[in-house]
């Protein structure tokens, strides 16, 4: 038993078709990137109109993916599928440019935000942006792309919610409240809080450097007004991530801390009421049976019937083999019975199984080889 509940389809055919949003998240380096650009093109071989949003991939799926010129715009991927097949690659600079200048309330005040140092280093400098910048471009993509499917890749975070949680940090740190005293002490009873507030800005100046706290007080005076325009965007990027229709496919390898990981995040999704839609367990031990075969070596004196041209098996080699097998079959169990516990805590979630491919998957044919087993489920 692994936790599939019954009826529900093997694979993620059902999840490709029936979802208009799916984030693919997981700790780093389990394939996330791979998995998602797998799931855009098995949507786009059902027949659907599918965009990936990649972060950062390898070069050469990159260039496989057509996105060999830095873009934060769609690309259309040519190929022989039913459906189409878009990408982009996640330039969170950019996403948030475009987000400024959507809320400005003029192309000065854009212009001001745009050009100040403190901005400029914001998308490095704020941990969260990133992952934030992800979901934003997700939401963008989804409101106005015009596609059935869009499929986002997550970037490896040292928490593994940092992206859900994201909208809310950093437009709390857009409100930050020691600037918002500073820069508008209109009322005099604040008066003694803003004494407060500008000591603690000497302080900071002190250690920081004034420059720095000059760059941050013109970057929250440029931004005055708005906040709203931020904020309500923030809350409809949270909605569509706890939306019916959008769905998140943990990734996952079959190794302790892997799974330690993805139990983790497991909960950390539910409670804030996300269920994992699919669990899929990447880069196992291809599947080589169960047993190990018995009987007797075979000697060099009798080859096996039929080959009388090979050369005589040799014993020792035999032996190492079969003891190769048989530690094979150790790690494969315990690969499955790692994968029987995540599938009892993300039930009734399918659980889709990748094995190692021979080759790095940097292709479209690469892709469609996962896709195939992402589809199929095994
Ligand atoms: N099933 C597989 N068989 C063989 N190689 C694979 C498989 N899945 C992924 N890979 C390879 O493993 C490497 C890591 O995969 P990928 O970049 O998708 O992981 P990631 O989770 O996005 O990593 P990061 O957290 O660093 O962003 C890549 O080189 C990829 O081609
Ligand atoms: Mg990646």
């Amino acid at each position: 038993m692994t936790g599939v509940a019954e009826g529900t389809p093997a694979g993620l055919s059902g999840l490709v078709t029936g979802k208009s949003v799916i984030v693919c998240c997981g700790s780093g380096g389990t394939g996330k990137t791979t998995i998602s650009a797998a799931i855009g093109l098995a949507s786009a071989t059902q027949g659907l109109k599918a965009c990936v949003v990649t972060i950062d991939p390898a070069r050469r799926l990159a260039d496989a993916l057509g996105l060999d010129n830095l873009g934060n715009t769609p690309r259309r991927i040519t190929g022989a599928w039913a459906g189409e097949l878009s990408a982009v690659m996640l330039d969170a600079k950019g996403t948030f440019d475009d987000l400024v200048v959507r809320y400005s309330q003029s192309r000065e005040q854009a212009d001001r935000i745009l050009q100040n140092r403190l901005y400029r280093n914001l998308t490095s400098a704020l941990s969260g942006t990133q992952e934030y910048m992800a979901m934003e471009k997700l939401y963008e993509l989804h409101s106005e792309g015009g596609f059935d499917l869009v499929v986002v890749d997550t970037p490896p975070t040292r928490h593994a919610l940092d992206f859900v949680d994201a909208p809310r940090r950093l437009y709390s740190f857009l409100e930050n409240r020691v600037f918002r005293l500073v820069l508008a002490p209109t009322r005099a009873y604040l008066k003694a809080v803003t004494f407060a507030a500008n000591a603690l800005l000497r302080t900071i100046s002190r250690v920081a450097g004034s420059e720095i706290v000059e760059d941050a007080i013109a970057f929250f005076r440029a931004f005055e007004g708005m906040e709203a325009g931020f904020r309500e965007r923030a809350r409809r990027v949270e909605d569509l991530l706890a939306n019916p229709g959008t769905a998140f496919v943990l990734v996952v390898a079959p190794r302790e801390d892997s799974i330690d990981e993805a139990r983790f995040f497991t909960r950390r999704l539910a409670e804030g009421s996300i269920p994992v839609s699919a669990l899929v367990v990447n880069r196992l031990l291809p599947n080589f049976g169960t047993d190990l075969p018995t009987g007797d070596v075979p000697s060099a004196a009798q080859p096996p019937a039929g080959t009388p041209d090979l050369a005589p098996p040799d014993p020792l080699a035999y032996e190492e083999l079969r003891s190769n097998l048989e530690e094979f079959l150790v790690v494969a169990r315990t690969e499955e019975q790692y994968v029987a516990e995540l599938a009892g805590e993300v039930a009734p979630a399918p659980v889709v199984r990748v094995p190692f491919l021979k080759d790095d998957v940097h292709d479209i044919e690469g892709l469609q080889v996962v896709a195939r087993h992402l589809l199929r489920g095994n």
